[in-house]
């Protein structure tokens, strides 16, 4: 049996999607979580780009089980449409191929509206959230009022909780924010519709997962978004609004700590940020105009143009604290080939003082200044590259800097977006 956690050791798009497609190739399960349709994970296998939501990652993969976890938040008109896509690709050819439990809490009509006219209430100091409703619907949650996937296959009980929940939604939508109403008519007539649709995929994810675990089967974990974006140890508030690390999978799939194997972090060669918040690294000049144009950093959800600096050991020395990493993937190197020098944070300054260690509050972090070591670069293309040991000196020294400066082994290296563009420094999860 193995099992192996894959999370994101930065602010989200480290490539996740990317590295948990190609150790899907040996996984039994891919089970996502925690979050909801914030993510956006772009596949491409030969050549071909799919971008999936809120599927995991895995059902690219003929024969891997796909499990969407009690943690996750589910928007069934999403989870509808990839259906839709992934059948007509001819990628889902069996239900048993992807379970989403009951007990998954559902994002509504008025959780996306109220995302939207919440941030935009915030103004200068908007979280720049993806507008997908998340937060809303965890808040509906740990309140104890929220609707989970089960209740959808039952219109009484899914009745009886819509009316009871939408004065007060329309409550705030119409006389806070002077949105419109959500028409809870037609909302439950949606709803039903849509659970009928839901029904032959819905299941006890974590029986399933249990089993397989139980069958020594090679079970992967699918984190979504990033460690500092973690409602708790992240850049708070400027934060999603679920546990994204590594712990979380033990709440939000329903498994103990002792049966969790091995703990990936995936971070980029360089660091990006989508949304509001501190970002100590930032290059807002030339140097980060280059990673965004070269690096194509467009958000894969919204679009968005993603803010662009430099890997920060500050950040990743906390992510593999926080997540207990057993090794790391650095995802995107190609990117850096053609700069002379490339600026590491090794350390932050902080009202003068030197800081090696994450800081506890928001205020030192949007104080902090990085402290840069300029490590040479280096000009070869590294995308045919595919054995350790062909890479360029140079980028070979830049890996085994931040290995020596993390202290956790970097394990796996992605050369480009493709499945196939990816070294493996040592045997992972059957890879
Ligand atoms: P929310 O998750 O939509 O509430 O957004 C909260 C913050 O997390 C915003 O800054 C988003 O840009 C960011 N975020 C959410 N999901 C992702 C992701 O998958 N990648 C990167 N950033 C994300």
């Amino acid at each position: 049996m193995s099992s192996l956690v894959a999370v994101g050791a930065q602010w989200g798009d480290e490539g996740k999607g990317k590295v948990v497609d190609s150790l899907a190739l040996s996984a039994d399960l891919v089970v996502r979580f925690q979050g909801g349709n914030n993510a956006g994970h772009t596949l491409i296998v030969d050549g071909e780009k799919t971008v999936l939501h809120l599927v995991p990652s895995g059902i690219l993969q003929p024969g891997t089980v796909n499990l969407i976890g009690p943690g996750v938040v589910v928007d069934p008109r999403v989870f509808v449409k990839e259906l839709d896509e992934i059948v007509a690709k001819g990628v889902l050819d069996d239900p048993a191929r992807l379970r989403l439990s009951g007990r998954a809490h559902v994002i509504l009509d008025w959780h996306v509206a109220l995302d939207k006219a919440r941030d935009e209430a915030r103004r200068e100091r908007a979280i720049g959230t993806t507008g997908r409703g998340i937060g809303p619907a965890y808040e509906d949650k740990v309140a104890r009022r929220g609707i989970r996937v089960a209740d959808l296959l039952d219109p009484g009980i899914l009745r009886e909780v819509l009316e009871r929940t939408a004065v007060e939604k329309n409550f705030e939508l119409t006389q806070v924010h002077g949105w419109k109403p959500i028409d809870v008519e037609a909302l439950f007539d949606d709803l039903v519709a849509l659970g009928k649709r839901l029904e032959p995929y819905v299941d006890h994810t974590g029986r399933i997962l249990d089993r397989a675990l139980r069958a020594g089967k090679n079970v992967l974990f699918e984190g979504a978004q990033g460690t500092f974006l973690d409602i708790d140890h992240g850049t708070y508030p400027y934060v999603t609004s679920s546990n994204c690390v590594a712990g979380a999978v033990c709440t939000g799939a329903g498994v103990g700590p002792t049966r969790i194997d091995q703990v990936l972090g995936i971070t980029k060669a360089y660091t990006t940020r989508v949304g509001g918040g501190p970002f100590p690294t930032e290059d807002g000049g030339e140097g980060g105009r280059w990673l965004a144009e070269k690096g194509n950093e467009f958000g894969a959800t919204t679009g968005r143009p993603r803010r662009c600096g430099w890997l920060d050991m500050v950040v990743l020395r906390e992510a593999a604290i926080v997540n207990g990493f057993t090794s790391l993937a650095i995802n995107k190197l190609d990117i850096l080939s053609g700069l002379s020098e490339i600026p590491v944070a090794r350390a932050w300054r902080i009202d003068g003082k030197l800081v090696e260690d994450f800081p506890m509050t928001l205020q030192e972090v949007e104080r902090a200044e990085p402290v840069d070591e300029a490590l040479p670069g280096w000009s070869e293309d590294v995308t045919a590259v595919r054995a350790y040991e062909d890479l360029p000196d140079n980028a070979r020294r830049y890996i085994e800097r931040v290995e020596s400066w993390v202290d956790v082994p970097v394990e796996v290296i992605s050369i480009g977006p493709g499945r196939d563009e990816t070294i493996y420094r040592r045997e992972l999860f059957g890879r």
